[in-house]
């Protein structure tokens, strides 16, 4: 079964079976039928945080459960639920329509809502922890149901507790707490930017997520048109007098101090300034907008977009001493 219209970076690999689950008992009797069949489960949501390095010996699941509902409405805070194989994006327009707000800066972030917990999506200032009101995931070392609240996840920047132990839970809904009265997060400049140059005053939430949309996709690759799977690394954190001694060499280095002595640096930046940015290599690249985004130009395999990866980790060790981590995950 090929998973080449599965994952955001077109690669070409196959699965050695596949099913799709619409309900949370299709889950179990894939489960039992991996078992039977003697090989690995292995969930797939949106395939946007992936990169396919072959074949897949495995089962591959992939979540297609529909619903989303309200849950808790006090007049102010409402608590919406969503299957996990609901596309994040519309999910996001949808709570929008429903005159709420929270998710508007996470607009056009591609995958769905069961992956987003995963790796803790975040962009524009907000991050999915930051909204995150519990959700309901089949552990299958037990078989048993398990609720999740906020602390039981461990979300961190891009991680959490389930991308830590992958493969333990299969997350089958998720929910979160938005607001009726909004409280936007405009912390990030470029995003202050573009109200202000569209001359929005008052920005309600729908007009943070044009803005966002607005900004994603003048930088950042459409996974239909060309294959990528978002940023392919993480911002690296790096101690205070690390960064202290790049900015001394690198006036215009981009850091973020995180709190507890420590810095986070702009991938992209350094990547960028290593002059990476358009580079091409057959089929592989590196995104001439967004350095921090590796493409595929058409018949790029797993392997040559890691190959390319390995180099440009290596360059930024050899350049300026600081290890880049990938983002996604490699299978
Ligand atoms: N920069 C460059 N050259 C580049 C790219 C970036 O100099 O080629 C500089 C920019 O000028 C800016 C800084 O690096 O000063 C940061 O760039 P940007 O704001 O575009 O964000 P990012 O750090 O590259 C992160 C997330 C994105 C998220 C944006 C916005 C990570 C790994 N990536 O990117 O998330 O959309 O911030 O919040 O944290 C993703 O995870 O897939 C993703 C797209």
């Amino acid at each position: 079964y090929s998973l080449k219209a599965l994952n955001t970076f077109a690669v070409e690999a196959c699965a050695a079976y596949f099913a799709e689950a619409q309900d949370d008992q299709a889950v179990t009797e894939a489960i039992n039928e991996a078992c039977r069949l003697e090989v690995p489960l292995w969930i797939l949501g949106g395939g946007s945080n992936l990169v396919l390095t072959g074949d897949v010996q495995a089962l591959v699941l992939h979540m297609a459960s529909r619903g989303i509902r309200v849950l808790e409405d006090d007049g102010q805070q409402v608590v919406i639920e969503a299957e996990a194989g609901e596309p994040w994006h519309p999910f996001v327009l949808r709570s929008l329509e429903l005159g709420l707000a929270g998710l508007e800066n996470l607009s056009l972030i591609p995958g769905t809502v069961g992956a987003a917990p995963i790796q803790n999506v975040g962009a524009y200032g907000v991050e999915v922890k930051d909204v995150f009101a519990g959700l309901t995931a089949l552990d299958r070392q037990t078989g048993s149901l398990v609720e999740f609240d906020l602390a039981a996840c461990e979300f961190a920047y891009r991680d959490s507790l389930f991308k830590r132990q992958a493969g333990r839970y299969v997350i089958l809904r998720v929910r979160f707490m938005l607001h009726r009265a909004a409280e936007l997060s405009l912390e990030y400049g470029p995003l202050r930017k573009w109200l202000q140059q569209h001359d929005v005053q008052s920005p309600t939430p729908m007009d943070v997520s044009r803005a966002v949309c607005s900004i994603r996709s003048e930088k950042l690759p459409d996974p239909r048109v060309l294959g990528n799977a978002g940023s392919f690394f993480k911002n690296p954190l790096v101690p205070q007098s690390k960064a202290d001694a790049l900015l001394e060499q690198y006036p215009d280095l981009v850091a973020f101090p995180q709190g507890g002595g420590q810095v986070k640096l702009a991938a992209g930046w350094l990547i960028d300034r290593a002059g990476w940015k358009g580079y091409r290599q057959g089929d592989v690249g590196v995104h001439r907008l967004q350095a921090l985004v590796l493409v595929n130009y058409g018949q790029a395999t797993g392997q040559q977009i890691l190959q390319l990866s390995e180099k440009i980790q290596a360059d930024i060790l050899e350049r300026f001493g600081v290890n880049l981590e990938i983002e996604p995950n490699v299978v």
